[in-house]
């Protein structure tokens, strides 16, 4: 997942001109308002042994199934509105413009290391220098972004709606010609529902296989922890129901696979640029139904061969399913075969 795809895709643009990218960046606060409606999640974390037994739930073989469904009772019978305040990083200015949407236990400097010699692992100065506008965001709840309820705000719709105001916002206020919406794992789920309702000029998924077959050993490996008892420093604002990797090697496994990455990168995206998931995402994901037939732009599937949560490991073959529902997109290609995790 943290798989250097699409930094391995640009990297030798991003040598060319390793820090042109952070030199046009500003960080904006961009207010948005939401309404959709919310689905009422039954689950509920308040220690490390409920994020335990939650784990168990996850991935038990009936998971999902009439036996064993999904901890959701019910849905708000209209839409509830919220304001929220989403903490973006914006590159350049109009023009065609990139929307990126990080995925669970990252936040928005994932697209953007600021580790020591990062130049080629940094997809935003490549992208920047390959003349693109750039905005990248925190997920509500994470990061610079507003902390919200790990139940009733960080739901997938909601998020969904979010990223269909950041296009809006692109449009409107940056001057952006084009939208293209890259989004990464969780990321890539949001931009694509967002892309099947909201017109869009391109879609880039990553970390993305359209599948949750393979969500068990994500979710065993990843070992949950309540993030605001893992880290008080770092998240003790969060309610009870956000949560965090058990350590650094638990988030490896999840994200990387040997030999194809450098320890420090690893290091790095645990120790600073991780951030907590919320306990209504997966369900309120798992609980839409996203219409890839209604995705009408060109689509790039862009996937590391070692992938854990979108393949179990090894993506052959694991893509072909999706392909076959982006009925409407005017183009579809797919790279499955990056040697990454
Ligand atoms: C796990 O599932 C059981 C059985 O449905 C439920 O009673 C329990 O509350 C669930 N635990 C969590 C933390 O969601
Ligand atoms: C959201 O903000 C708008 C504009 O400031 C305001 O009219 C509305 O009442 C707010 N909604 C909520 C639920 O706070
Ligand atoms: C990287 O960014 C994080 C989050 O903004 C910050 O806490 C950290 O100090 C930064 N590290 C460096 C080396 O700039
Ligand atoms: C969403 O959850 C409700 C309640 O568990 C269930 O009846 C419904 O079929 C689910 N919808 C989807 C698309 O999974």
């Amino acid at each position: 997942m943290h798989s250097h795809l699409l930094f391995a895709a640009l990297a030798s643009i991003a040598r060319a001109s390793p820090t042109q990218g952070a030199r046009g960046c500003r960080e904006v606060q961009i207010p948005v308002t939401v309404s959709v409606p919310r689905f009422h999640i039954t689950t509920s974390v308040h220690d490390n042994w409920d994020a335990t037994a939650l784990s168990f739930n996850l991935t038990r073989r009936d998971f999902g199934s009439a036996e064993f469904p999904l901890p959701i009772s019910g849905v708000t019978p209209g839409p509830v509105e919220s304001n929220y305040t989403v903490g973006a990083t914006v590159c350049g200015h109009g023009g065609p413009t990139l929307v990126l949407t990080h995925g669970i236990i990252e936040s928005k400097l994932y697209w953007q290391p600021n580790l020591s010699d990062a130049g080629e692992y940094s997809f935003i100065d490549a992208a920047v220098a390959a003349g693109y506008t750039v905005l990248s965001y925190d997920r509500i709840g994470v990061g610079s972004s507003s902390k919200v309820n790990s139940l009733i705000d960080a739901q997938f719709q909601v998020e969904t709606a979010v990223l269909d105001s950041l296009i809006n916002y692109a449009q409107t206020k940056l001057g952006s010609t084009k939208v293209a919406l890259v989004g990464h794992s969780y990321g890539a789920y949001i931009s694509a529902a967002s892309a099947a309702q909201s017109p869009v000029d391109a879609l880039v998924l990553t970390g993305f296989s359209g599948t949750f077959d393979f969500f068990g050993p994500f979710v065993a490996g990843a070992g949950f922890r309540v993030a605001r008892i893992q880290d008080p420093g770092r998240w003790g604002e969060l309610d009870a129901g956000w949560l965090i990797s058990a350590d650094l090697y638990a988030e490896t496994y999840a994200y990387f696979a040997e030999p194809f990455f450098e320890h420090r990168v690893a290091e790095w995206s645990y120790g600073v640029a991780s951030e907590p998931f919320a306990v209504g995402e997966l369900p309120s994901l798992l609980n839409t139904t996203i219409v890839y037939g209604d995705i009408t732009a060109p689509v790039l599937l862009l996937q590391g061969q070692y992938d854990v949560s979108a393949c179990g490991g090894n993506c052959a073959g694991v893509l072909e399913e999706v392909m076959t529902k982006l009925t409407g997109a005017r183009v579809v290609e797919r790279v499955d075969d990056l040697p990454a995790g």
